[in-house]
C-alpha cells in the first residue's frame, strides 16, 4: 500500500525531527490521486478546505508569499509563469528532476509532486504566478561586472533573454527571482549531471552541456550577475556580433 505523506511530514523528515508512525491527516490536496484511492480508506470532505492547493501543499515549504525557505533548501519561486510552474513540477512528478539520491532537495520536491494531480498543479500554478515578484538577491558590490555581463551576453543571453526573463519558445527558465543559494545549486546540479541528465530531458540537456566546462568560480560569477540583472544591469551592449 503506498501512502501519501503530507507536506508537513516531508518537510519535518527533512531534518527537523522524526515523522514516526504518528498519523498523518491526509492532504486535501492527496484526494483524488489515483494511488492513494486504491488503498480505499480515505474520507472525502465535502468542499475543499480554504485556500486552495498552494496554501494547503506548497505554502509550508515556499512560504506564504512564494518567498522560498533557506532552511529547507526551497526556492523562491515568486516571479515564475504558469508555463514554467506547470513544466517544472510535471518533470519532478516523471522523474526527470529530483531523480538522483544525491540530489535531497530534488528529491522533497519530487516526493511531494507525486501526490498532485495535474488539476492541482495548474491550480497551484495560477496561484504563484499571481503572487508579487520578489527579485534575486542583490550581488556583491565588488564583483567583475563588466567579464560577468560580458559572459551573460555570450553564453546565457540567447536563451534567457536580455532581461532574464526566460522565453516560452526556447522553455528556458526565467532566472531574475530566484534566489541566490538555489541558482548556485541548480548550476552546480547541471554540471554534475543530478539535473538534467535524463535520456530525453532535450532542455535540461541544453544547461548541462552550458555548465559542464565551468569551475565554481565562473558559477558563482554567473549568479552574482543574475543579481545585477535581477537589479536593472543591460547586457545588451556587450553582445559580440
Ligand atoms: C516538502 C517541501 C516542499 C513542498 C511541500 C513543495 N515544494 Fe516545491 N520545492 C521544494 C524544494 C526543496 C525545491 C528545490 C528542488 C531542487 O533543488 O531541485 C522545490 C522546487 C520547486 C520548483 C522548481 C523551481 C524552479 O525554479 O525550477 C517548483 C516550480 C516548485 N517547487 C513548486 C511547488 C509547488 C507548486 C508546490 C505545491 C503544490 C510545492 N512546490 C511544494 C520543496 C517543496
Ligand atoms: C541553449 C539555451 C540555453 C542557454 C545558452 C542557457 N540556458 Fe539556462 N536553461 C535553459 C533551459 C531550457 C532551462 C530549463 C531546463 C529544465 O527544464 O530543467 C534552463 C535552466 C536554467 C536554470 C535553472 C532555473 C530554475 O528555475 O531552476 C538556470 C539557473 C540557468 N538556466 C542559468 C543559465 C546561465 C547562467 C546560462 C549561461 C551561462 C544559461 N543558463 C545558458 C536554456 C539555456
Amino acid at each position: 500500500m503506498r501512502k501519501a505523506l503530507s507536506p508537513l511530514c516531508l518537510v519535518v523528515a527533512a531534518g527537523l525531527a522524526g515523522c514516526g508512525e504518528a498519523p498523518v491527516a491526509e492532504s486535501p490536496a492527496t484526494r483524488g490521486v489515483p494511488a492513494a484511492a486504491e488503498t480505499g480508506t480515505e474520507t472525502v470532505a465535502a468542499a475543499p478546505a480554504p485556500g486552495g492547493v498552494y496554501a494547503q501543499v506548497c505554502a509550508a515549504c515556499h512560504g506564504v508569499n512564494g518567498e522560498g525557505k533557506e532552511e529547507l533548501h526551497s526556492p523562491s519561486i515568486t516571479g515564475l509563469p504558469v508555463w514554467y510552474l506547470e513544466e517544472q513540477v510535471k518533470k519532478f512528478r516523471a522523474g526527470t528532476r529530483g531523480f538522483h539520491p544525491e540530489d535531497l532537495p530534488g528529491q522533497q520536491m519530487r516526493a511531494i509532486s507525486l501526490t498532485l494531480t495535474d488539476a492541482q498543479i495548474a491550480e497551484a500554478a495560477a496561484t504563484v504566478a499571481a503572487m508579487p515578484i520578489r527579485l534575486t538577491e542583490e550581488p556583491p558590490a565588488d564583483f567583475d561586472l563588466e567579464t560577468a555581463r560580458y559572459r551573460y551576453a555570450n553564453e546565457c543571453m540567447e536563451c534567457h533573454r536580455y532581461n532574464g526573463k526566460g522565453e516560452i519558445v526556447f522553455h528556458s527558465a526565467p532566472l531574475i527571482s530566484l534566489n541566490r543559494s538555489y541558482l548556485r545549486r541548480q548550476l552546480m546540479n547541471f554540471r554534475s549531471g543530478l539535473r538534467g541528465a535524463t535520456e530525453g530531458d532535450l532542455y535540461g540537456a541544453k544547461m548541462v552541456e552550458n555548465m559542464k566546462r565551468l569551475t565554481d568560480e565562473e558559477i558563482e560569477l554567473f549568479v552574482n550577475y543574475i543579481g545585477a540583472l535581477a537589479h536593472g544591469d543591460d547586457p545588451r551592449g556587450a553582445r559580440e556580433k
